[in-house]
Parts: C-alpha cells; sequence; structure tokens
C-alpha cells in the first residue's frame, strides 16, 4: 500500500489574514488620529495606555515611539550604563544593540545555536563578569527570540 504524504504550503507571516480580523477597528482608529492631529501623545495615547496596563494587569502603561524605545528605557530602569556589559544574540536585529549603545553600554554578542538559531546557552556563563555597576551582581543579559 502506499503511503501518499500531502504537503500544505503555510506562509511564515500572514499579515493580510491578521489584518482582515481587525481592518474595520485599524483604519477607524487611523481616521480619528488624523482627524484630530493627534499624532503625538494626545487623548488616545492615553486611552490606549490605561488598556493595556489593565491588559497586562499592571498598574502603569507607557506608549513610546519604537521598540528600540521601549528597550532602551528598560535598559535606563535598571540603570545599566557606562561600564556595564549586556549580553545578548549576534544574530539579533540591530534595534537589539542599538539601546545597549543609546546607554553608553557594551554589546557583548554571543553565537547563536545551530540547532534553534537562539543564542547557545551554553556560551553566556563564560561572557559573564562584575563589569557591573556595584548593585549589579551579574552582567544583564537580554535574549531575544529566534524572530526577535
Ligand atoms: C529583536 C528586535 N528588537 C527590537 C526591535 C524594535 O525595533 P523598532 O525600533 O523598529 O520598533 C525589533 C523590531 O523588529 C526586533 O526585531
Amino acid at each position: 500500500m502506499l503511503n501518499k504524504t500531502k504537503t500544505m504550503n503555510v506562509p511564515f507571516v500572514d499579515l493580510v489574514a491578521q489584518k482582515q480580523q481587525i481592518a474595520v477597528q485599524v483604519q477607524e482608529a487611523i481616521n480619528h488620529v488624523i482627524d484630530t492631529s493627534t499624532f503625538i501623545m494626545g487623548p488616545d495615547l492615553s486611552k490606549f495606555e490605561e488598556a493595556f496596563a489593565e491588559f497586562c494587569g499592571s498598574e502603569y502603561a507607557i506608549g513610546v515611539d519604537s521598540g528600540t524605545s521601549a528597550l532602551e528605557m528598560i535598559l535606563r530602569a535598571y540603570e545599566i550604563g557606562p561600564g556595564d556589559e549586556v549580553i545578548t544574540a549576534a544574530n539579533t536585529f540591530i534595534a537589539t544593540v542599538l539601546p545597549i549603545s543609546y546607554v553608553g553600554a557594551t554589546p557583548i554578542l554571543i553565537d547563536m545555536d545551530s540547532e534553534t538559531y537562539n543564542i547557545d546557552v551554553t556560551k553566556i556563563e563564560q561572557k559573564i563578569t562584575k563589569k557591573n555597576k556595584s548593585d549589579h551582581t551579574s552582567s544583564f543579559i537580554w535574549t531575544t527570540s529566534r524572530y526577535g
């Protein structure tokens, strides 16, 4: 008996399918921002921050302009700066490394695991140093998933 295997191509990312589910709400929201010219800050941002904080079960949420800025804020909140090292994946997107430079810290890049394409966890420990501010006990390790 012949064992026939059917194959199916599943797109890696299907943004059109995602968009179709929320297209009307997104378009209305964009139109509202354009109509009211509240491109920066404004009541829509405040509403988003409140809704997102509630969604996360957090007291506060702060909207920023980009993922890069959000990552920079995380480093600043941990008081990472000049003299500190931040360990991260060598094959990550530049937006992971730029915030490390923005705060004056040094990125320490670790090669990926060739099976998973994520950071090779077996190489992290040897890169941990005490090159941190006195209140940090070890290096700041910043991992990203294979696809950012
Ligand atoms: C790994 C990683 N970090 C950070 C970012 C944030 O980038 P942006 O500043 O463009 O929002 C991205 C965006 O793709 C990313 O892939």
